[in-house]
């Protein structure tokens, strides 16, 4: 178990089953501020739901896949990020990140993402790292171009969310992009 300190009061932490219960108080803060903005197999509605999700992601890191990693801010859970995706093989990663509401607007997260892409490109050698958004969601597109990540495109309608489809924006950093980048 580690914890890596962020900022004096801040630490980023991997997130994994035995977090449940502080995980589905924390989803309660957090559940009708991301509800629209994340995947809907992420926002649960209880504690089974909460455990579900972080057992499906050991498992998934278990064979070096998607990781979950959660950000505690004077000791309560505020949000986390995750490799969405993470696949050594072809060289390439997806990440994505939540907050509840009152953790916005530190630069919580663009610090945690950039921890991620360290590790990803430095430590694993990966070559590309992906950001997917719905277009209308600007403080996620914020944190892409925060990240030096380029808006590659739009997935026209591939969104679906409460019987509507929306577009997606898809952003992506390569690894000797990160590596020059300008901070
Ligand atoms: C997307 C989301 C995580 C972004 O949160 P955020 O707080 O805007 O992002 P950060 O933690 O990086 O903080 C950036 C903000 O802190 C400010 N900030 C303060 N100190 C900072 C620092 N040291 N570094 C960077 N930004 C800093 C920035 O100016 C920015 O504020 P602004 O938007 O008012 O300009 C959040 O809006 C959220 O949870 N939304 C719902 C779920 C969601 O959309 N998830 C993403 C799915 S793709």
């Amino acid at each position: 178990m580690f914890a890596l300190p962020l900022r004096d009061d801040v630490r980023l932490c991997p997130l994994e089953p035995w977090h449940a219960e502080e995980f589905a108080a924390h989803l309660d803060r957090a559940r009708a501020h991301i509800r629209p903005w994340v995947g809907a197999a992420f926002v649960t509605d209880d504690l089974d739901g909460a455990r579900a999700t972080l057992r499906r992601y050991a498992e998934r890191q278990a064979a070096d896949g998607a990781r979950l990693y959660g950000i505690w801010r004077d000791g309560t859970l505020v949000g986390g990020v995750m490799f969405v995706s993470f696949d050594a093989a072809s060289g390439a990663c997806e990440i994505g990140c939540w907050l509840e509401p009152a953790a916005e607007g530190h630069g919580l997260i663009t610090q945690a993402c950039e921890t991620l892409l360290d590790w990803a490109f430095t430590v694993r050698g990966l070559h590309r790292a992906e950001w997917v958004c719905r277009a209308d969601n600007e403080r996620s597109a914020a944190v892409a171009k925060r990240l030096g990540m380029t808006l590659e495109g739009v997935r026209r309608a591939s969104w679906p969310y409460e019987g509507e489809r929306y577009d997606a924006q898809q952003w992506a950093v390569l690894a000797p992009e990160w590596r020059t980048r300008s901070v």
